[in-house]
């Protein structure tokens, strides 16, 4: 990786491949599978660390992790155990070459000037691939342990739009300065050294609301979305307005999404799996907890939402189911992409046992199609 790093190399993810792929959850207990079964994600370092090593030698683009204080309980306590995400990735990036790694920053609980520090440390250990997950937080019950009163949902964008202006300023000044805003009031700034190759950290955010998109829209390189479920040409529509809007905004982002994947030799074992897994042993008392935090209750919702909403959560709390043989997995991707999408951050239950068999199923079919990049064959020597 060379010292000069240009936006377009960051945005690009250092390669050429159309259809990026990442991992998304790994930093925390059970993944984003809220099940039960014994295999579920550790969230351990050392699982954490061959995983990157092996996601970074397969030729995977990204890491994004989870920004999460306080599991959900249950039975599992799911997600009770996360590392932190910007130390995370600073061992992670120490020890891989080409992946692109994300931290993910609540912007309510950090200190601006100590993120910028900490975001401009990860990036030089990573030579340039240090990525920023910027999030707003939804969930009270953190903010109680900081402290920190949640704001009105719009105010919190409103105040995530400073604290990136202070970051921004602080990786791109040459001279010291006075930053007098709404939210902060901060005397003689300075910020040194600079991010890698006089260019800032690729960011990214996946705002679902009004103000949560029209702040993606507006500061980030790579936005994330909800794939529809229902067809690729709905996915199509969500990806091009996302895209004019950046256009409006005088730029290209990329659009993400984020999809859990169970590949297995056939569609059937694939199918029986992920019904083991995902609906026999669900970790619903966790689930029940997650909705709880957001207002979904029988009394709410009604019993037929809430129970579609029961299933919708235990598979990844949202992404895009992908269930099948290699055929299938590697198909919807390249459906993805044809629908606009630039990438997609996947799950899988056991991140360590399941991505070998996608990394030598799923990528050359990839490959075939175009999607990919050749892999190196002197990378597996
Ligand atoms: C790919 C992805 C990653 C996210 N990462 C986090 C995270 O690490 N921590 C967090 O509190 N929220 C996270 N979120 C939630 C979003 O930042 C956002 O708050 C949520 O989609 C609701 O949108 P809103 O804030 O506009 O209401 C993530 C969502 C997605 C789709």
């Amino acid at each position: 990786m060379p010292d000069h790093v240009t936006m377009g190399d960051r945005v690009a993810m250092h390669n050429t491949n159309r259809l990026k792929i990442g991992l998304f959850g790994p930093n925390c207990s059970s993944g984003r599978a809220v099940t039960m079964v014994p295999e579920r994600w550790s969230g351990s370092w050392p699982d954490n660390l061959k995983l990157a090593r092996m996601a970074d030698e397969a030729g995977l683009d990204f890491l994004l992790p989870i920004a999460r204080w306080k599991g959900y309980g249950g039975d599992t306590d799911y997600q009770g155990a996360t590392l932190e995400t910007l130390t995370w990735a600073s061992g992670l990036l120490a020890s891989t070459n080409r992946i692109t790694v994300f931290g993910t920053v609540h912007a309510p609980l950090f200190n601006p000037v100590i993120a910028a520090k900490e975001m401009v440390t990860a990036d030089h250990i990573g030579q340039g691939r240090f990525g920023l997950n910027l999030v707003v937080g939804w969930n009270e019950g953190e903010f109680e342990m900081f402290g920190v009163e949640q704001r009105e949902h719009e105010a919190r964008y409103d105040f995530a739009q400073e604290w990136l202006e202070v970051v921004k300023k602080i990786w791109s000044a040459k001279e010291d300065f006075d930053f007098q805003g709404k939210y902060f009031n901060l005397k003689g700034i300075r910020g040194k050294p600079k991010p890698l190759g006089g260019t800032r950290p690729l960011i990214m955010n996946a705002g679902a609301s009004p103000a949560g998109r029209a702040f993606a829209v507006k500061n980030c390189d790579a936005f994330f979305l909800q794939a529809s479920r229902v067809s690729a040409e709905e996915t199509a529509g969500f990806v091009k307005k996302a895209k004019d809007l950046g256009r409006e905004h005088g730029h290209d982002i990329g659009v993400y999404t984020v999809g859990v994947v169970t590949c297995r030799p056939t569609q059937k074992e694939a199918e029986e799996y992920h019904h083991h897994a995902i609906i026999e042993n669900a970790d619903f008392s966790a689930i029940d907890s997650i909705l709880a935090m957001k207002s979904i209750t029988p009394e709410t919702k009604g019993m037929e939402e809430f129970n579609r909403q029961r299933r919708f959560y235990a598979n990844g709390m949202g992404g895009l189911p992908i269930v099948g043989d290699a055929d299938h997995v590697a198909k919807t991707l390249a459906d993805l992409s044809t629908a606009g999408v630039t990438g997609i951050g996947i799950s899988l239950i056991n991140y360590l046992d399941e991505l070998p068999y996608v990394r030598d199923e799923v990528l050359p079919r990839l490959e075939r199609m175009g999607l990919r990049e050749k892999r190196r064959q002197a990378q597996f020597a």
